[in-house]
């Protein structure tokens, strides 16, 4: 009698079973009343006395081999059942994941609190629209016919559209929009997108944001404009800022000038950043020139005024030290989500 075969395909079919029930039909195949060790249990009585003794002998220790190994697996499957369903119990004691919730833009966050700063100086909100005309982009403000500004793409950086219009590469055309339908004296700021054909670099981007600021009455000079400026700048950066007054030219401005703000990097004690002077180049300003007031419909000798025109991305670059203007439109949450 060989049952190494037996013992063998049992082991076999035990080691290869998954589930409880089916380890249930696999001991019954074997051990159970008509199963195959009982069935060798009932050759026994055929054979020689001599191999009687030891047939049996062997068939006993099978029977106990493929016992154990049942019960071994019985416990084994018990087990992954058990760990199975503890894994799958819900802990109603672990913390809760915080959900991700979306929240403004920081260009958003900052032109709000600009905007914020010159309401409570007076200042009405103003916008104007994206798609502008020659006429309010440049001439009305009296820029020359040849101002090189007004070239397309690559001279220039002007996107010109098929019907004569463009996309508005300020935000100064609101201006004369307002100057049209208004009557001094009045003070409004101008949140707005604008677009230039640049080439992108870590301080150019092709579409970027400008605040316009204009403010016209029977006597505004210089001087208010310095105090209104220097005020909102300690509101938005939270401490005083030292700023100086350059002459400069703008066609829409005389006396024009360049307003530079002690370097926040360097805190004025000359970096790279600053090329070393302590002062950074900040915004276009200046008395509105006679002409702009006449093409927005107001008498220059009666009214006069200031405007300035700031870099939305510029300001909100130096209070959160970002150091590549895009990043703001590079969609990187990880980026985005510091704010
Ligand atoms: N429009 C100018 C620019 O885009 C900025 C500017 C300069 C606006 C001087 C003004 C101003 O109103 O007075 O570069």
């Amino acid at each position: 009698m060989d049952l190494k075969p037996l013992a063998e395909q049992a082991k076999i079919e035990i080691d290869q079973i998954q589930g409880l029930d089916a380890l249930d039909s696999v001991s019954r195949k074997y051990l159970g009343k008509n199963g195959l060790i009982g069935v060798q249990f009932s050759q026994i009585k055929d054979l020689s006395p001599e191999e009687k003794g030891r047939a049996g002998q062997e068939l006993n220790s099978v029977k106990i081999l493929i016992e154990e190994a049942i019960k071994e697996k019985t416990e084994q499957l018990k087990k992954t059942e058990l760990d199975k369903k503890e894994s799958q119990a819900i802990d109603i004691t672990i913390p809760a994941e915080e959900a991700r919730t979306g929240h403004l833009h920081p260009l958003t966050l900052e032109r709000r609190r600009i905007e914020h700063i010159f309401s409570l100086m007076g200042f009405e909100i103003v916008e104007g629209p994206e798609l502008e005309d020659e006429w309010h982009n440049f001439d009305a403000l009296n820029m020359p016919a040849d101002h090189p500004s007004r070239d397309a793409l690559s001279i220039g950086k002007t996107f010109y559209l098929q019907n004569g219009g463009l996309v508005r590469t300020q935000a100064s055309p609101v201006q004369i929009r307002y100057m049209e339908a208004h009557k001094p004296p009045f003070r409004i700021i101008v949140p707005a997108r604008v677009y230039r054909a640049e080439s992108t670099d870590a301080s150019h981007e092709v579409q970027f944001h400008q605040v316009e600021g204009l403010m016209v009455g029977k006597d505004v000079s210089t001087a208010n404009f310095k105090a209104i400026f220097e005020k909102f700048l300690q509101e938005f950066f939270g401490e005083e800022m030292k700023i100086r007054l350059r002459p400069s030219y703008f066609p829409f401005t005389e006396p024009s000038f360049e307003i530079d703000i002690n370097c926040n990097i360097c805190g004025g004690k000359g970096c790279p950043a600053c090329k070393h002077s302590g002062w950074v180049e900040f915004t276009g300003a200046g008395m509105v020139h006679p002409n702009v007031l006449r093409n927005g419909g107001i008498d220059p000798k009666e009214w006069q005024g200031f405007a300035f025109g700031a870099s939305l991305d510029r300001l909100t670059m130096m209070r959160h030290k970002i150091t590549d203007i895009r990043l703001f439109h590079g969609g990187d949450p990880r980026f985005l989500k510091q704010f």
